[in-house]
């Protein structure tokens, strides 16, 4: 069963963890990650974008993906399936095609219009139990074509727009998709707590989540922060094991060349990173 990150996420930040957001791609992506979370104890938020939507036959697709997975493996953990920088549109479609989580990404509106397209899915959410991130301060870097400067959030307006009543917020602190550049400033610790300190409860949402240094998300993580998005780290990780395999030759010889066999290396390589990233947000044992 899907259910909304909401009292996962209310419990990583009562006892000082994050659960991780980890994107999915497809069949071998997904199986990874459920089966990691299984393993760990540890509950899990499936991450889609629009872009890993369209690419994975729609939005109705998934669900059906994920919910058959979930019982053909025994999936016993928290699962929320959240929809990763969502549109408007995007978000409503997500709620209508049965996802337990959704975010809308309107950060790059004007505050205003952000506070009025959230407000708006606040209220179908909160009638359909789907839990909402929403966005203040854009996250830096490229992420399936959406491009952000990455400039840190306003504590004030983060502050109001977590009164409108969502579920987890993400703000900008400096942080980025993908890869850190060699000369990345770090995460801005002084605006994440002040964030922290306006708003209270609130989960805070950590994007980017690749490569930041592990001091630095103990520190986001007792500031705040009880949600973390990776997504790159797990293609870098499948790449270079699927990379290894066809440069050892593997695929030529016997039947090596099955697609089982071939995707086997980076099924496990995705494995080990999402278990890595649990144990590393300390959300093992709190399924
Ligand atoms: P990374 O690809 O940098 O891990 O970021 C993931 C993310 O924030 C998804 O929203």
């Amino acid at each position: 069963m899907l259910v909304s990150a909401k009292e996962m996420l209310e419990k990583a930040k009562a006892g000082k963890y994050a659960v991780g957001q980890f994107n999915i791609n497809n069949l071998e992506w997904t199986k990874a990650i459920l089966l990691t979370a299984q393993e760990c104890n540890s509950p899990v938020i499936l991450g889609v974008s629009e872009g890993a939507g369209k690419y994975m036959c729609g939005y109705e697709t998934i669900v059906g993906m994920v919910k058959g997975m979930i019982k053909c493996l025994n999936i016993t953990v928290p699962v929320a399936l959240h929809l990763d920088h969502g549109s408007y549109e995007g978000a409503k479609a997500c709620i209508n095609a049965g996802f337990s989580s959704v975010m809308f990404d309107g950060s790059h509106y004007p505050i205003e219009e952000n506070i009025a397209k959230t407000t708006e899915l606040v209220n179908a959410c909160n009638v359909l139990g789907i839990s909402l991130e929403a966005e203040v301060g854009s996250i830096g870097g490229e992420e399936d074509g959406v491009v952000g400067a990455g400039e840190c959030a306003d504590p004030d307006e983060c502050k109001m727009v977590a009164d409108l009543g969502v579920t987890m917020l993400a703000a900008g602190i400096g942080n980025i998709h993908g890869k850190y550049p060699a000369n990345w400033a770090g995460l801005n610790f002084d605006v994440l707590g002040a964030i922290s300190e306006k708003t209270g409860d609130m989960p805070l949402v950590l994007h980017g989540g690749t490569g930041i240094p592990e001091d630095m998300i103990k520190k986001a993580i007792s500031l705040g922060v009880s949600k973390i998005n990776v997504n790159t780290e797990c293609q870098l990780a499948f790449a270079a094991a699927t990379r290894k395999y066809v440069e050892d030759g593997k695929d030529l010889s016997g039947k090596g060349f099955d697609p089982r066999k071939l995707l086997a290396p980076g099924f496990e390589a995705i494995k080990s990173t999402v278990k890595e990233k649990m144990e590393l947000f300390g959300s093992v044992n709190k399924a």
